[in-house]
């Protein structure tokens, strides 16, 4: 489709007619400017916002509309009429299809410039914080077979096992994932095997299934008895015992400087550690701290952060299996000085209730860990209308092929 044309206003001025809105199924011609928060290309045409699914900042495309939310339509890609340099060949054959990466399109460079860039623009427009002229990503060690945890969806009638398809809730049948670490993989061709062989109960839909050191793997549901239940991670001097029932890092290669950043400014008597999960962070806490305490919702995880905690012969740290918004709420007021308090919440980010509960304990120094920019963002306004100043701020590539970043923003209380 053409573009509206472009006609004369009585002060003799160009207008666009933007009355004529491009409509769902339109196909129109763009340049992709940049990648936004959530992985698409932004692009303008008619006077109209265009996101772009799986585009490259520079491609010259022809796209089309596939659906609308206000005035903003989103895009695929029918034609790259002109490559960006910054396209590369997806590695993988059920790029596209599949709902799991959204990256692959970049050079690993792209990538990285990338997620900086939507770091910046959450600090920019959400939290209204400039951000610090060297702000960058640190690159995966491995940018391929890095995941230490999948999860796979079984669809008996069709014979389907692999992931949802993008968008949607059909399983795209997948034989080989380039992003799993080898282990996973070597459970999904058996998953598959059985599968073949008929003997995939029709009742067991999704699997999900962790790697931990040497090879085993952790699946659930267990299929067999010889099925391991659990997995075990050593990071820098300790032990970490978790399984796919509760959460824990994806990308092994990158948690020492994770929890090294994380720790970067922890100093004083007493922390918190807030959605601990099974302890990534309280056990480096607990070594440095007299007294720590960690809040999880999660019970598998805190059985697995007492037991952690238990192996590593750290006795200062107590566990609360609770909501953390809600935990706060009813002890905040009776804690004694929090000097340091750390926080990784999932994706939604902190609720309203953790951030008050935060602000009402006053700690020196908040250590917010985050894999959403734009929560990060949100709730990094927050600590600043509460009396914090942004400190540092660092990031890594947890997630290569996909535009998910891992943030750890450090926070001070104000002097005045
Ligand atoms: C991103 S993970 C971080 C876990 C841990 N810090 C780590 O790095 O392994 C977020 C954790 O928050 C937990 N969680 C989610 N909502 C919660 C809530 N409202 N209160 C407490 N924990 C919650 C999840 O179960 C998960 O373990």
């Amino acid at each position: 489709m053409n573009l509206p044309a472009m006609s004369k206003n009585k002060n003799g001025g160009r207008v666009r007619a933007i009355e004529n809105d491009l409509k769902i199924g339109a196909e129109v011609d763009v340049v992709v400017e940049r990648v936004l928060p959530g992985g698409m290309g932004l692009a303008h045409a008619a006077g109209q916002t265009i996101l772009v699914a799986l585009a490259a900042p520079g491609d010259h495309i022809r796209a089309r509309a596939e659906s609308k939310r206000g005035r903003t339509l989103f895009a695929s890609i029918v034609e790259i009429l002109e490559a960006s340099p910054h396209r590369v060949e997806p590695l993988c054959p059920y790029f596209g299809r599949c709902g799991g990466c959204d990256f692959q399109q970049l050079t690993y460079e792209a990538q990285l410039a990338a997620k900086a860039e939507i770091i910046r623009d959450c600090l920019r427009r959400i939290a209204r914080l400039e951000p610090p002229p060297d702000l960058c990503v640190a690159p995966a060690p491995n940018a391929w077979h890095y995941r230490s945890r999948a999860r796979w969806q079984h669809h008996a009638e069709s014979a389907r096992f692999g992931y949802y398809a993008r968008g949607s809730h059909e399983v795209c049948d997948v034989s080989e994932c380039p992003v799993i670490v080898p282990e996973l993989q070597e459970t999904l061709t058996t998953l598959r095997g059985k599968l073949r062989a008929g003997s995939l109960p029709d009742n067991l839909l999704e699997f999900e299934a962790v790697a931990g050191d040497g090879c085993a793997v952790a699946l659930t549901p267990p299929l067999t008895n010889a099925n391991s239940t659990e997995a075990m991670r050593v990071v820098g001097d300790d032990r970490y015992y978790f399984s796919a029932d509760c959460f824990f890092q994806i990308n092994h290669d990158l948690l020492e400087p994770l929890v090294a950043e994380a720790m970067r400014f922890a100093s004083g008597d007493t922390a918190l550690d807030l959605y601990c999960g099974v302890g990534l962070f309280t056990l480096p806490l607990a070594r440095r701290f007299k007294d720590v305490i960690g809040i999880e919702a999660n019970r598998t995880a805190t059985r697995y952060a007492v037991r952690n905690l238990k192996e590593a012969n750290l006795m200062n740290a107590t566990i609360e299996t609770a909501g953390v918004g809600d935990w706060l709420k009813h002890h905040a007021n009776s804690l004694k000085q929090i000097d340091f308090a750390l926080l990784d919440p999932p994706r939604a980010g902190a609720e309203a209730e953790a951030v008050k509960g935060i602000l009402r304990l006053s700690p020196a120094h908040i250590s917010y860990v985050s894999c959403d920019p734009a929560t990060l963002a949100r709730d990094l306004r927050s600590f600043i209308e509460g009396g914090y100043e942004l400190e540092a701020i660092a990031a890594f590539d947890m997630f290569p092929q996909t535009h998910h970043v891992e943030t750890v923003a450090h926070l001070m209380r104000s002097r005045s």
